[in-house]
């Protein structure tokens, strides 16, 4: 046996050491290794050897395979590498050939867009305020002066979260963050502020081209000392003319229970500069915000004395301003993952 074992092992190696492609080697493999090769043959025969003799030859019957699957391993790197040069060497190489494309990832519109409106808020001195998305019924409403049952609620389609009792929902504009913001930042109403809050919002609408059950909002807040109505103005005016350049604004009368007096902001229609199309519906200016000066009641649940500080607050729709600037004319492009419409950014 240890004989046979030994001659295996030779004669296998002196088959080996000629063998230059992959086809032979693979016969070397079967006629040597293989389940029905040589030495699966000889390790059959272990079992009959007289007790004394098994060990020995067992031992050695391993190395042998050991040996032989090394030899084998060695060889095939070396084949590969060899047809690796020749096929080098013989094919010619086409450097013209264009390159495959990788497809790139890049920023969604809404991010862009509101990066773009962050920047412009943060030029003129507004720093953000991230609050929170699921708010509880005193912050979203009762704190801005809309208790239970006050008819402005219609205004906002409230998704409650089950088994809270109405206490708890996804807020449905970003004005709750105002009382948070005056309670985290003004040192107990002593101090001013200008912060932008921006953040997802939530309300229970029948989607439409226009309208989805959720949007991003951009609030805005300045309290001071001296804040008039015509820093309202001043400075909507002024960011209206950096998102949208030259082009005239009007404010109108509205009404909100956290704002007095409240007001809307238009721009000129930027499709048909005040001619009138259907995008602005023949008036000639598009809304894009709601605004007013901060209700006393909302001040001083802030923190804030409302006999010395007083202050403006706006809120605009961010994916609407993306729809203006680019003629985006179905809000439910916004998260409808399609790509045909964000590799369009
Ligand atoms: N929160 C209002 C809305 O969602 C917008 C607004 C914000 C109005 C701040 C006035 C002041 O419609």
């Amino acid at each position: 046996m240890i004989n046979e074992l030994n001659q295996l092992r030779a004669n296998a190696l002196e088959q080996l050491a000629p063998i230059g492609d992959d086809r032979a080697l693979e016969q070397w493999r079967i006629t040597f290794l293989g389940r029905k090769g040589a030495l699966a043959a000889l390790m059959e025969k272990l079992g009959t050897l007289p007790k004394e003799e098994r060990a020995a030859a067992g031992k050695l019957a391993n190395e042998t395979k050991a040996a032989l699957e090394a030899a084998f391993q060695a060889k095939l790197g070396a084949v590969k590498q060899r047809a690796l040069s020749e096929s080098l060497e013989s094919e010619p190489l086409d450097v013209t050939l264009p390159g495959r494309p990788r497809p790139r990832g890049r920023l969604h519109p809404a991010t862009r867009n509101l990066r773009e409106i962050y920047r412009i808020w943060r030029d003129m001195g507004f720093q953000v305020f991230l609050s929170r998305e699921v708010e509880s019924d005193e912050m979203n409403f009762q704190l801005l002066n809309i208790p239970p049952h006050h008819p402005a609620r219609d205004n906002w389609s409230t998704f409650y979260i089950a088994g809270s009792e109405q206490g708890v929902l996804l807020r449905t504009h970003t004005s709750p963050g105002q009382i948070r913001a005056m309670r985290a930042l003004s040192a107990n109403g002593t101090q001013p502020l200008r912060v932008i809050l921006p953040g997802m919002c939530y309300r229970y609408e029948q989607v439409s081209a226009r309208y989805e059950i959720q949007f991003n909002q951009v609030e805005g807040l300045a309290v001071g000392r001296h804040v008039t109505f015509a820093d309202l103005k001043g400075t909507l005016t002024e960011f209206a003319r950096r998102m949208f350049g030259e082009r005239p604004v009007r404010f109108y009368a509205d009404h909100f229970p956290f704002t007095e007096p409240s007001a809307q902001m238009d721009v000129q229609c930027i499709i048909c500069d005040g001619a009138g199309c259907p995008l602005c519906k023949f008036t000639g200016f598009l809304e894009i915000l709601g605004a007013g000066m901060v209700h006393p009641q909302v001040l001083r649940n802030g923190g804030y004395d409302p006999d010395v500080w007083s202050g403006f607050a706006f809120g605009l729709g961010p994916e609407r301003i993306a729809m203006l600037k680019h003629s985006i004319e179905d809000i439910r492009y916004f998260w409808g993952n399609d790509l045909r419409f964000l590799e369009q950014f």
